[in-house]
């Protein structure tokens, strides 16, 4: 079997290879950690905001979308703790003169550490067979259990260290556990230092100079301040949402696994707006709704878990991370947070503003608590591109590679192949495609075998291919073909857009939902 990390790279080609991914400035020599979608990625990547827009803004009366600037004013970001508090511990190699989280050279280090009790597992299960009964074999071998001690110990003293902001223990942990970096294989570190992940840039220019500002690394500051307009002009009562997607810029130090980090990428961020002292109940229910959304795309609902937060951050009260199970291990791929009032009350104390809301109910003014639900576009994009790619042995000895996306993700809907250049067929082709292009995204190809034609399809991923031939000209039927199944049957062209209408509608996931 293929190894994971080969799994991987042979994705990111692939997506490279058929449009889908390119890196950015590819011709100086690209730029690192920055990616530009192809004709085929922004396809995919349109498909999956819409579904995300409309399952947030269409299926519930209550939630409202924005569209607010990447330029703030800076006080905002002041506000929101972001100026003093969004920073990464750096550490260097003095060695390699290579910069490195120091937080990811200790996670990576647990993960070493996981790795090895996997290893033990996978070793007794091959020497038990069938008996195996693994809980057990991780409660009792003293190994695992000598193991698994030490990863919770260091657990404790990492998150210790990180929400105390002890630079000078996170470099102990790493000198303790004898971390060598990657390159150099050397422990020759410098101390730990911070770094703010904010992009900076000047705007205007004014007597007393340009004003600083900053490229948004978060959308939902954007939502927070515009909620007395969106409440007001709404006429929006509580609990109310606003949904936002929208470019938030990070300067990532380790940037890395494609676009799954990645220094300009896309969020899409609602904020439940609700009384105080009902935040834990939204909770629950966005965390399960939230699930729901990703399951119903039907990608495996074993490649989804929680991973519920025990540190907080001393504004939040409840937050749990949406996981999926990536070809380099489970992943964040959405996070939803109980941020109590923490927001609004900052910009309420920054802006000198009164950021209230009346409850007739309650006859009452209170500053709302907010649950936050806020996924990535360009790791959702990865998900889908993780779980669908298949590499397929056929029957006739052949092989082929397949992208099982979701219909309503797929970027093109429909093939439409004359069998043959001549005899009329390309004409006719045509002729369908161009009443079905106003319905769904359609291609056209005439040149190659069909087989060839068939492959192109199901590389990129395409749910259907329509073939014309002779037979067309007489009884006005094509054939079908199905791109998981192969199968092939004949279809009345009239009933062509009817039919893949059901099959490959927005609708019809979207009516899962509810
Ligand atoms: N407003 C809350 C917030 O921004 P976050 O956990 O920092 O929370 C939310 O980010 C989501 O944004 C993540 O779950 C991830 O999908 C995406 N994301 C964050 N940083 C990213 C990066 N550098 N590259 C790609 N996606 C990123």
């Amino acid at each position: 079997m293929a190894k994971q990390e080969d799994v991987f790279k042979t994705i990111v080609s692939h997506a490279k290879e058929y449009g889908f991914v390119f890196q950015s400035s590819e011709i100086y020599d690209g730029l690192s950690a920055v990616y530009d979608y192809g004709q085929m990625g922004v396809e995919l990547k349109n498909n999956i905001k819409r579904y995300w827009w409309e399952a947030m803004t269409m299926l519930n009366d209550n939630i409202v979308g924005i569209d607010s600037a990447i330029f703030m004013h800076p006080t905002i970001w002041k506000a929101s703790g972001h100026v003093d508090a969004f920073n990464d511990p750096l550490i260097d190699n003095r060695d390699s003169k290579k910069r490195y989280r120091a937080d990811v050279l200790i996670e990576d280090e647990m993960g070493k550490m996981e790795e090895k009790i996997n290893k033990e597992v996978a070793k007794a299960a091959k020497r038990f067979g069938e008996s195996f009964d693994e809980a057990m074999f991780r409660q009792t071998n003293p190994r695992v259990l000598d193991i698994q001690a030490k990863i919770d110990q260091l657990r404790d003293r990492f998150a210790k260290a990180m929400s105390e902001n002890d630079l000078e223990d996170l470099k102990q942990i790493i000198i303790d556990h004898e971390i060598v970096c990657p390159i150099s294989g050397t422990r020759n570190w410098t101390d730990v230092r911070q770094f703010n992940l904010m992009f900076k840039t000047e705007m205007g220019s004014t007597a007393d100079g340009a004003m600083d500002v900053y490229l948004r690394p978060e959308t939902a500051q954007g939502i927070f301040v515009n909620y007395l307009n969106v409440q007001k002009t709404g006429r929006m009562r509580i609990p109310f949402g606003i949904a936002q997607i929208g470019k938030a810029f990070r300067n990532e130090i380790v940037a890395r696994q494609f676009i799954f980090r990645m220094r300009e990428f896309e969020q899409m961020e609602m904020q439940f707006f609700v009384r105080p002292g009902e935040e834990l109940k939204y909770f629950d229910f966005w965390k399960e709704t939230r699930m729901k959304w990703h399951k119903a795309l039907g990608m495996g609902d074993e490649k989804y878990r929680y991973h519920d937060h025990e540190k907080l951050a001393h504004y939040a009260n409840a937050a749990t991370d949406i996981e999926f199970k990536m070809p380099f291990g489970f992943k964040e791929v959405e996070g939803i947070h109980s941020r109590t009032n923490f927001d609004l009350g900052q910009h309420e104390k920054f802006s000198g503003k009164k950021i209230q809301y009346f409850d007739p109910e309650l006859n009452e003014s209170y500053t709302p608590y907010v649950i936050e639900t806020s996924i990535g576009v360009d790791r959702m994009f990865l998900t889908v591109m993780c779980s669908c790619y298949e590499e397929q042995a056929l029957e006739n000895g052949d092989s082929r590679v397949v992208l099982h996306f979701p219909a309503a993700l797929a970027p093109v809907k429909c093939a439409v192949l004359p069998l043959l250049k001549k005899d009329g067929l390309p004409e006719k082709a045509r002729e369908i495609q161009h009443k079905l292009r106003f319905d769904f995204t359609c291609q056209y190809d005439e040149k190659d075998s069909i087989g060839k034609r068939y492959r192109r399809q199901d590389a990129i991923g395409t749910p259907y291919c329509i073939t014309i031939d002779h037979q067309t000209l007489e009884d006005n039927t094509v054939t079908l073909r199905h791109r998981d199944s192969m199968e092939q049957e004949r279809v009345d062209v009239d009933t062509l857009a009817q039919r893949l209408g059901q099959e490959v509608s927005l609708n019809n996931l979207l009516r899962k939902l509810l």
